[in-house]
């Protein structure tokens, strides 16, 4: 059964008078105290007594909050829903999402706790064609989920994904309207893609799979091409072919070109897709593999977010690797001590087996510069350690461009995805030399995701004037994969992480 995908529509109706089985409105937080958020479309009367109701409730207006209450007077809808969207002041020296992303989270709390539901009307409050697009965009993402597995006439546990989400405060008919829904369907797509990619059982999803899938998807306006590992040897990919070589699933790399005419810009996006990371000989423990499908998270935002793009008909021009492997522990695994030589000749000596995302994105990153592309993004789940520096809900951004990575953390906060810059610092390199290659794959411990982003430095090209191409890594590590229990629009498993990102990044440089 392929993914669910909720409906969505505009309504020029009343709030107050729409039929639907739910109508969702916003609180805030004021004084520990949840009041509805201004602007929000219904008579003052119902307003005061639903906020009579919230007090009389003890409701907090908390981020997470939800307060469902029934047959309120005057309004048609039988169930009234009311999210906390908290404050932008909830805690000193905390920095809290922006109040666009509370909406967007706000919206995605309500849409998933009406699983199981038909219709509801959205009408959190926002009256900006942006405030309402985020509550569009947090009710779409909020209602995923991920059924493809279940078998047919099973019961599970996960109820259907809300039917249709309703919009208020856009005129349906103009020109402005058509383009939010336009770009709501595409980033809904794009992030349900991504996510089903992720979740994909690691047997099912593997990198011919991976790449008959996006395959499936070209079109006139996004074309692919898939290597597999023979031309992979024969085009010198030492990276990908030495991290592929030990499983019975062969590696590939998927090229997707979008190419639009008058394009502003032209980028590359690198994406890091391990089907699978056992650790390959340096094997992780049982605990440390039990999320490891999601390696292939970054490949899965680099397809999904230029098909996106296309869609939207972005005058930039965006080509995409994806460098897909399986990394396991065949009789012909890479063996810690095995010399390597990547796309371009660099030969690097194997340490850990178990850092073979740097391997096989040092062989994107080195194709990705061989058309001297304007700025180059990678987007890896590279690295343990960043998580350990930034926890499971912020991704890295580091580079070798302050523009590039400046541009990489606006188009994050433009999304509402949290990101935060890491320093590439020139003693990092140090404890990467290497007696019998250029350079060993791992070095020093402390730093651990800055050690993996100054290696992927390394095979980043030069342009005409033997300049460093611009360049900015995404480590999503942390984002790529939520383990605990869902939050705001993040599901559990598979987030999307960096998909729309990589969109609003692609859509900086048309501005
Ligand atoms: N895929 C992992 C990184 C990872 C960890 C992603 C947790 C998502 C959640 C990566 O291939 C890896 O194993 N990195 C090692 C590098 C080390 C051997 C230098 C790590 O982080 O421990
Ligand atoms: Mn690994
Ligand atoms: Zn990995």
């Amino acid at each position: 059964m392929p993914t669910p995908r909720t409906a969505l529509s505009v309504s020029d109706g009343h709030p107050a008078t729409l039929t639907c089985d739910a109508l969702v409105l916003a609180s805030v937080s004021v004084k520990g105290q949840a009041q509805l958020l201004d602007g929000i479309d219904l008579p003052r009367g119902v307003v005061n007594s639903i906020n009579k109701t919230l007090v009389a409730m003890g409701a907090q207006g908390s981020a997470d909050e939800v307060i469902r209450v029934a047959g309120v007077a005057k309004v048609r809808a039988p169930l009234v829903l009311v999210v906390g969207t908290g404050s932008d002041a909830e805690r000193h020296g905390v920095s809290v999402p922006d109040a666009i992303e509370r909406l967007r989270r706000g919206a995605g709390v309500a849409a998933r706790s009406l699983g199981g539901t038909s219709k509801a009307v959205f009408a959190l409050g926002g009256v900006t064609s942006e405030q309402i697009e985020a509550t569009g965009e947090g009710a779409l993402m909020g209602s995923y989920t991920f059924a493809t597995f279940f078998g047919e006439g099973k019961k599970s546990s996960t109820k259907a994904p809300l039917s249709e989400v309703v919009l208020t405060g856009l005129k349906s008919r103009s020109k402005d309207t058509k383009a939010v829904v336009k770009r709501l369907r595409a980033v809904d797509q794009a992030v349900t893609y991504a996510r089903d990619l992720v979740n994909t059982p690691p047997n099912a999803l593997y990198p011919e799979s991976f790449a008959t899938s996006v395959s499936r998807r070209a079109s006139k306006d996004v074309t692919v091409e898939v290597w597999d590992a023979e031309r992979l040897t024969a085009e010198g990919c030492g990276g990908i072919v030495g991290v592929g070589q030990g499983s019975a699933q062969g590696p590939a790399l998927v090229t997707m070109t979008y190419a639009p005419r008058g394009a502003k810009a032209s980028l590359a996006f690198v994406g890091k897709g391990i089907t699978f990371d056992s650790g390959g000989l340096c094997l992780k423990p049982a605990t440390g593999m039990i999320t490891m499908k999601c390696d292939m998270g970054g490949a899965a935002a680099v397809a999904a977010a230029i098909f996106a793009i296309a869609q939207l008909g972005l005058p930039v021009a965006v080509t995409g690797y994806l460098c897909l492997a399986e990394n396991m522990t065949g009789d012909l695994a890479q063996r810690p001590g095995d010399v390597v030589t990547m796309r371009g000749g660099t030969s690097v000596e194997i340490i850990n087996t178990d850092a073979e995302g740097r391997l096989v994105m040092a062989d994107g990153l080195a194709l990705a510069s061989e058309r001297h592309p304007d700025a180059i993004v990678d987007v890896a789940t590279l690295t343990g350690a960043c998580t350990v520096a930034l926890g499971d809900r912020t991704f890295g951004v580091m580079g070798n461009d302050e523009v590039v990575i400046a541009r990489a953390l606006a188009g994050a906060s433009k999304a509402g995805e949290s990101a935060w810059p890491l320093p590439l610092t020139e003693e990092l390199r140090a404890s990467m030399d290497s007696q019998v290659a250029d350079i060993k794959h791992t070095g020093d411990r402390a730093g651990g995701a800055m050690i993996a982003a100054t290696f992927l430095a390394e095979f980043v090209g030069k342009d005409s004037q033997g300049q460093p191409l611009p360049w900015a890594h995404l480590d999503i590590a942390g984002p790529a994969f939520n383990d605990g229990a869902p939050h705001g629009h993040t599901p559990k498993g598979g987030t999307g992480a960096g998909v729309r990102t990589l969109i609003e990044f692609a859509a900086g440089y048309t501005r």
